[in-house]
């Protein structure tokens, strides 16, 4: 395996069957070549360390339409100290105040002591919402730094990876009424012990809500960057109906959000529960029409990637050639793909500006550069450019930063095509 000859091969393995339905007709549609994890931001005095980098490959599976990574990098080499907190995005903690309310209305309302689970809970955001509402709740949540952090603020949260054997010891005490799990799916490895889990947790009657980023999104609007080691399968409606099916479990309804660049709201219970809605229907109708069963659909995705790297890299080095002051806004994981994939270090971007306390003094991996605190955009000059690497916050980061434009300053905007607003 020469291809990963830096790479600890004890935090690396090559899997060669698809993670919902076994098959190995699986084909290479996108190569982000080698990366580092795209959350581990390293300290001023690893800068002269080396650093380790994965393969990093989106796969699709020809039988049951999965979009996936097969390279898979240690789970608890990446998510064990997690630098991503819900609570530093405003736009996310407003979704999520909405999001509980709607399903506290819609299921939690009329029911005796409800009681909500979260896997992959973060710092306790969603689940506070939740409680202010007034149900019991458990968050399940692997990075001790965020586990502590919710706990210290009365979110009960178990420092765990969820899995068959927590649910089991959760429903020795009570079923949940619901189970919410957001943008963490596709961090799993083992769909199906993940699955067998959540139906052993909402027993008879209760619900599993989750969310993650649309496929379809994805691929229309090329968003690459959220292609990295810790979404290791990027779903759409179809192959989701695969899984859950096996575990006598259906789709009831979807709904589409904006978040995150299009992300899938799914409702899953024990079938014949409730009516499903035509919402799903209508899901699978758009992904047939869409190709997402065609390899051509694929092919088409990844040239018009290349072609947008370039335009990417063309358009930075004219702005740098033209000597405006260039900087990142946002030290988005998604953020390091793209400076990875376009070769884009401290020698283009001076810093990034980020929100996250926990984020500022450090510095991006392989591409060293500075990340400091939101207060810095008020210090930059006239003309200077911003490269938006927090697109999904587009309206409202542009809304937030009106003096900075209105002073001369501008934002690049990457995807899907690079623009300057
Ligand atoms: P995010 O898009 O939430 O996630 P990912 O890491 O999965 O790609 O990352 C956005 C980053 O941008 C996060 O570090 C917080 C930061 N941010 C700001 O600095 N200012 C803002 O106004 C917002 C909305 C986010
Ligand atoms: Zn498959």
């Amino acid at each position: 395996m020469k291809m990963i000859d830096n790479i600890k091969m004890s935090n690396y393995t090559l899997v060669k069957k698809c993670r919902i339905c076994g098959g190995e007709n699986l084909h290479l549609i996108l190569d982000l070549g080698k990366q580092p994890p795209a959350n581990s931001l390293i300290e001023k005095s690893q800068l002269d360390l080396s650093e380790p980098v994965f393969p990093l490959r989106l796969f699709w599976c020809n039988d049951c339409f999965l979009v996936q990574l097969l390279d898979i990098v240690k789970k608890e080499f990446l998510f064990k100290h997690y630098l991503y907190m819900t609570s530093a995005s405003k736009p996310i903690v407003e979704h999520f105040t909405k999001y509980a309310l709607d399903i506290h209305n819609e299921f939690l309302k009329k029911q005796e002591n409800p009681f909500v689970v979260e896997i992959g809970s973060n710092d306790g955001s969603l689940l506070r919402q939740f409680k202010k509402l007034g149900s019991c709740i458990l968050g399940i949540e692997p990075a001790s730094n965020l586990a502590k952090l919710a706990n210290d603020s009365g979110i009960t949260t178990m420092n765990d990876f969820f899995s068959l054997s927590n649910a089991k010891k959760i429903v020795e005490s009570k079923n949940a009424s619901i189970v919410v799990a957001n943008n963490v799916i596709g961090h799993v490895e083992n769909l199906h012990d993940l699955m067998e889990g959540i139906k052993i947790l909402i027993g008879e009657h209760g619900v599993f809500v989750f969310e993650v980023p649309y496929l379809l999104d994805l691929v229309k609007k090329l968003e690459f960057d959220t292609v990295y080691h810790e979404h290791l399968s990027y779903f759409s409606v179809l192959p989701i109906i695969n899984l859950i099916g096996r575990f006598n479990l259906e789709i009831f309804d979807v709904q589409k959000q904006t978040v995150h660049g299009g992300t899938l709201r799914i409702f899953v219970s024990k079938k014949n529960n409730f009516k499903i809605k035509d919402s799903v229907k209508k899901f699978i109708k758009l992904e047939y029409e869409f190709g997402i069963n065609n390899i051509k659909t694929y092919d088409k995705f990844s040239d018009d990637v290349q072609n947008l790297k370039n335009k990417i890299i063309t358009l930075l080095h004219k702005l740098k050639n033209e000597k405006k002051s260039l900087f990142g806004y946002g030290a988005s994981a998604k953020g390091n793909v793209l400076l990875n994939y376009c070769n884009i270090d401290s020698s283009i971007l001076d810093y990034i500006i980020d929100t996250t306390p926990l984020k500022q003094g450090k510095f991006t991996p392989v591409t060293h550069i500075p990340i400091v605190s939101s207060d810095q955009i008020s210090n930059t000059e006239n003309d200077s450019i911003a490269l938006l690497l927090a697109w999904n916050y587009e309206n409202q980061i542009l809304d937030k930063e009106h003096d900075f434009r209105s002073n001369g300053g501008k934002f690049l905007i990457p995807i899907p095509e690079p623009i300057i607003k």
